[in-house]
């Protein structure tokens, strides 16, 4: 069968002349990404409609389905990002239809913002789940949601009679923590209650030797694979599943249309069939290459004294490396702007203790040893005493648990005003905080605003961490209340 981008490939050969959308016509003087354009159309004749597929669309999702072991696939060209609030507006929706009540979520504090965004949209209420730390030595990293604490909440949910509408897990987070989604499926079952997964950044679980099992296959009602993350795909692809009777499917795709451009680019559908195809028919020699290199990161790393990588009973994804600085007197800022101006490499993430990389498949052996000689000259550097801090360690008192005074959707569309952050203790947060990567929250509409967030939010940004939903200016930080100052 062949794939979409084939089909594409025979654009020219069918000498059909372009009098529709895009505006570039294929036309090969049309700029500097002229060679792009060839393949780029919308949905014209032959080329089948993502919002009510039946062609060439349809089978290339059923192919990914088929691949995946989903019931249903769905390609998304607006990242995961589109999958999240599909799926968590689809449950909500759903709910709605059972009871007058607000829709409650169950979602690990760890989320994405997506999520918190969703339920926004959907004007839910959300319980959160802490997830506990992850401990090795010194270092520590955020955990995951643990089953103990989804049979808790559910239990206590099902006593005040008013069930969620779904429990939202994030596997693996952004660290490479991979969650028991096998456990929690079972008990959000056995409640009768659907799970999603936040599976962003494991569109690679399950395929291959050494990968951790995937979402789908533990039983999980909707995930989503942003599968530009982690696989040869382009920036934005991604996909969402969908398996049981669960899930209402027909509110589902009503809300992909919503979040979904109503012009859905050829190019990036074909980047995921494509990478579908090589999923399928080479996953080895796809997925061979983070395995073999994290064990080999591992096994060169545990002569160095001072910089320490996170082993795999930490970090089970193995295309996540998480570097600790911890036991050091670098902060993960400081190792992130090292291996960036003197070594040329670029990390995914600096934490406060900790850098993340990502391995892929499409890894060569050259970066591979950049990385391994680089951070062992770090960690000469450290024993040799050639590096001298000039940033303060950061002080965080522990993961912030903030208390939940309003609902997000209630907050967000209060009166607020602009505070500068000295002032701003005690009172009630009007906007998303959020450090930039990782997209994890801080603080969301409706959250109390406490003496050691305000400590935090300036040591990250006096740090250099890019915080979204905080304005610097004239050097004041500021941020958004609400009006009132009780909530
Ligand atoms: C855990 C998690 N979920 C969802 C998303 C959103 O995915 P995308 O960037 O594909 O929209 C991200 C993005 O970083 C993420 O980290």
């Amino acid at each position: 069968m062949p794939d979409l981008y084939d089909q594409l490939k025979k654009l020219d050969k069918h000498a059909r002349y372009p009098y529709h959308m895009p505006g570039h016509k294929r036309n090969p003087e049309a700029g500097p990404l002229a060679d792009v354009m060839a393949i780029d159309i919308t949905e014209i004749d032959g080329f089948d409609d993502l919002h009510n597929p039946g062609g060439i669309l349809r089978e290339a999702q059923q192919r990914a389905a088929k691949t995946y072991g989903a019931e249903e696939s769905f390609f998304l060209v607006n990242g995961g990002t589109a999958g999240v609030l599909a799926a968590v507006s689809a449950v909500c929706a759903q709910d709605r239809e059972k009871s007058q009540d607000q829709p409650l979520l169950l979602a690990g504090r760890g989320s994405h913002q997506s999520l918190a965004h969703a339920a926004y949209l959907a004007d839910a209420e959300v319980r959160w789940l802490w997830e506990e730390d992850r401990a090795e030595g010194e270092a520590v990293i955020p955990g995951t949601v643990y089953p103990a604490e989804v049979m808790e909440a559910l239990t206590a949910a099902s006593g005040e009679g008013h069930l969620p509408a779904a429990v939202f897990v994030t596997s693996p987070t952004y660290y490479g923590a991979v969650a028991d989604i096998p456990s929690i499926v079972e008990i959000a079952h056995s409640f009768g209650v659907s799970v999603i997964v936040d599976e962003a950044h494991g569109a690679h679980f399950g395929f291959g030797q050494g990968m951790p099992d995937s979402a789908l296959h533990a039983g999980a009602d909707l995930v989503i694979d942003s599968v530009h993350k982690t696989l040869p795909s382009l920036t934005q692809t991604a996909l969402l599943h969908v398996q049981g009777k669960q899930v209402d499917r027909d509110r589902l795709r009503r809300f992909l249309r919503i979040f979904q451009t109503s012009s859905p680019s050829y190019v990036l559908m074909a980047s995921i069939d494509s990478c579908i195809t090589m999923l399928r028919e080479k996953p080895e020699s796809l997925l061979g290459g983070p395995v073999l290199y994290k064990q080999l990161i591992l096994e060169t790393s545990a002569s160095w004294k001072y910089l320490h990588i996170l082993s795999r009973a930490a970090v089970q994804d193995p295309c996540k490396i998480v570097v600790s600085t911890a036991a050091t007197h670098m902060t993960g800022r400081e190792l992130y702007d090292i291996l960036l101006e003197n070594y040329h490499l670029q990390p995914e993430m600096a934490g406060e203790n900790e850098v993340v990389f990502i391995l892929t498949g499409m890894d060569t052996e050259e970066g591979l040893e950049a990385l391994l000689w680089s951070l062992a000259a770090v960690d000469g550097m450290l024993a040799d005493g050639t590096f001298t801090s000039s940033a303060e360690k950061p002080q965080f008192p522990g993961t912030p648990h903030p208390e939940v005074i309003r609902t997000i959707t209630d907050a967000w569309d209060a009166p607020s005003e602009k505070l500068p952050l000295d002032d701003a203790e005690g009172r009630i947060c009007a906007d998303m905080i959020v450090p930039y990567p990782p997209g994890t929250p801080l603080l969301v509409p409706g959250e109390r605003i406490d003496a050691s967030m305000v400590q935090r939010l300036k040591a990250l940004t006096s740090a250099g961490y890019s915080v979204r939903g905080l304005e610097k200016e004239d050097g004041v930080i500021s941020l958004r209340a609400l009006s009132s100052k009780t909530g």
